[in-house]
């Protein structure tokens, strides 16, 4: 195990309970899977989805594996990936202004740079002509291929890429070195095979792929082995998953083994397609008190009309029978959603029927985003684009309207407790924070010290509209 790896497993270990919640350090790969140091240090900075930061993760494994010594200051790296995001413009521009800090003669020159994720593999070989100091191109559906990359790189090779999008294979690495030490993140279904009109992802992160159920709880035993009590299971539909092993374990099903695992308080998923959401997932919440209550449940739109022009397979009635059913629940559970306000198009009636739809589905969260044209996606050159401007107030209006609902269903939590896993000490001094199993943030104050990955109950005192505020019950 390399040099400084080693020294933070022992220290950690002599710490007793979970060292990792101890310290809130990363969480440090399995004694003896690192090789030998190579000299070489690297950085990693990731823009994006949950996908994307966990696809991070095991990136940095591999090169952990490979020898290199992770550092939290690009300055200080020899090798620097960035992990990009291309699901709206702005975040695809950013990743350039990013690499244009890197131009040799600047400060920041003479580095290895590479390029992960979703604009590498939007953009492939055109990044060597915007940036020619970039020397790696790859995107997360060849993954698999980077330590072939990195050894390319190592053997004095210029220009490395890896673009190809036919590999069936998923992303799976025992080194993955996980950031959050309270929360771990496991893949269990990469790509999409939905083909919405506005959505770069199918391009960007090619077909659907399901990993098998042992190996999914294989990793959840693993985790557990590692400290970890609270596991996200990933995908961009992550209620398609299809089980390729011959168990045939359906979505449902993987939720209630994974929940059932000894040493596992906590489970939680995303993201759901709409589509595929059936009550088997909500009689598996219902029968195991370890799954989380909360669904992110994205609609994109509450006009049916424009469902059908984004080309997300169920109607306005088809995504409320959803939410009815939900909301059926033995235990309260909470939705988050999505929204694309100012789809080409859309009409003042259609706007009007997404904020309708707020007042229906009682959001507890919601992610709303102005509609952008994306390369290789069927809405790029539909016509009725809107001015900017006409986007700009839809999507304030939205928002105003969401902050009020989630005001008034916070609000209506103050007198009630909860469990929190206690994740940061709060913005506030003296205060800690932690979420609630239906994900919300709960500030709270505590007579005792050092609480970090602790599960604590608490009583709600106050309510904003994006926290809860309250006391530790003793
Ligand atoms: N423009 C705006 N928002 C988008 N999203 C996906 N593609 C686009 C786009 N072209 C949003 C959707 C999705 C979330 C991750 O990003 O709401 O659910
Ligand atoms: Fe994109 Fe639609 Fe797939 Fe989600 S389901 S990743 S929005 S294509």
């Amino acid at each position: 195990m390399a040099g400084e790896l080693k020294a933070v497993d022992v220290s950690l270990e002599s710490l007793g309970r979970n060292p990792h919640f101890a310290t809130g350090l990363p969480v440090p790969l399995r004694a003896g899977d690192a090789a030998p140091a190579n000299g070489r240090t690297f950085y990693v900075e990731t823009f994006g989805c949950q996908m994307n930061v966990h696809d991070s993760e095991k990136v940095a494994g591999v090169l952990l594996g490979r020898g290199y010594r992770l550092v939290e200051q690009p300055e200080a790296a020899d090798l620097i990936f960035y992990n990009t995001c291309s699901i709206r413009e702005k975040a695809a521009q950013k990743v350039f202004s990013r690499l244009g800090i890197h131009r040799p003669g600047s400060p920041q020159g003479g580095k290895i740079i590479g390029v992960l994720g979703c604009v590498a593999q939007q953009e492939g070989e055109e990044i060597f002509e915007r940036a020619p100091w970039v020397s790696l191109v790859c995107g997360s559906a060849s993954y698999n291929r980077l330590p072939q990359l990195l050894a390319e790189l190592e053997a004095g090779n210029r220009r490395v890429m890896g673009l190809s999008l036919d590999t069936d294979a998923t992303f799976e690495t025992e080194l993955t070195r996980r950031d959050n030490p309270y929360r771990a993140y496991l893949t269990i279904i990469e790509g999409c095979d939905k083909s919405c009109s506005y959505c770069v992802v199918p391009f960007t992160r090619g077909p659907e792929r399901s990993r098998a159920s042992a190996s999914v709880l294989e990793e959840v035993r693993r985790l557990v082995d590692l400290g970890y009590s609270e596991v996200q299971l990933l995908g961009q539909t992550v209620n398609s998953y299809r089980d390729p092993s011959p168990r045939r374990m359906s979505f449902s099903e993987l939720l209630s083994a994974v929940s059932g695992i000894q040493g596992i308080r906590r489970v939680r998923f995303t993201t759901s397609h709409p589509r595929d959401f059936g009550p088997d997932i909500i009689a598996a919440i219902d029968a195991c008190p370890a799954l989380c209550n909360h669904i992110h449940l994205p609609v994109q739109s509450g006009s049916t009309r424009l469902l059908r022009e984004m080309r997300r397979t169920y109607t306005r009635e088809d995504y409320i029978e959803k939410i009815v059913l939900i909301r059926a629940a033995r235990r309260p559970v909470s939705i988050t959603t999505d929204i694309i306000v100012g789809f080409p198009g859309e009409t003042e009636a259609d706007f009007e029927e997404t904020l309708s739809l707020l007042d229906v589905a009682q959001y507890d969260g919601a992610f709303s985003f102005k509609f952008s044209p994306r390369p290789h996606t069927t809405a790029e050159h539909l016509p009725g684009s809107l001015p900017e401007e006409e986007k700009g107030r839809r999507l304030s209006a939205l928002q105003e309207k969401q902050r009020q609902i989630q005001t008034a269903r916070n609000t209506a939590q103050v007198g009630r407790t909860f469990e929190v896993l206690v994740d940061s000490p709060s913005r506030r001094a003296g205060q800690w924070a932690g979420r609630t199993t239906c994900n919300r943030v709960l500030n709270f104050t505590s007579p005792q010290s050092n609480l970090l990955g602790e599960y604590v109950r608490c009583l709600v005192q106050s309510a904003g509209p994006n926290s809860l505020v309250g006391e530790q019950v003793i």
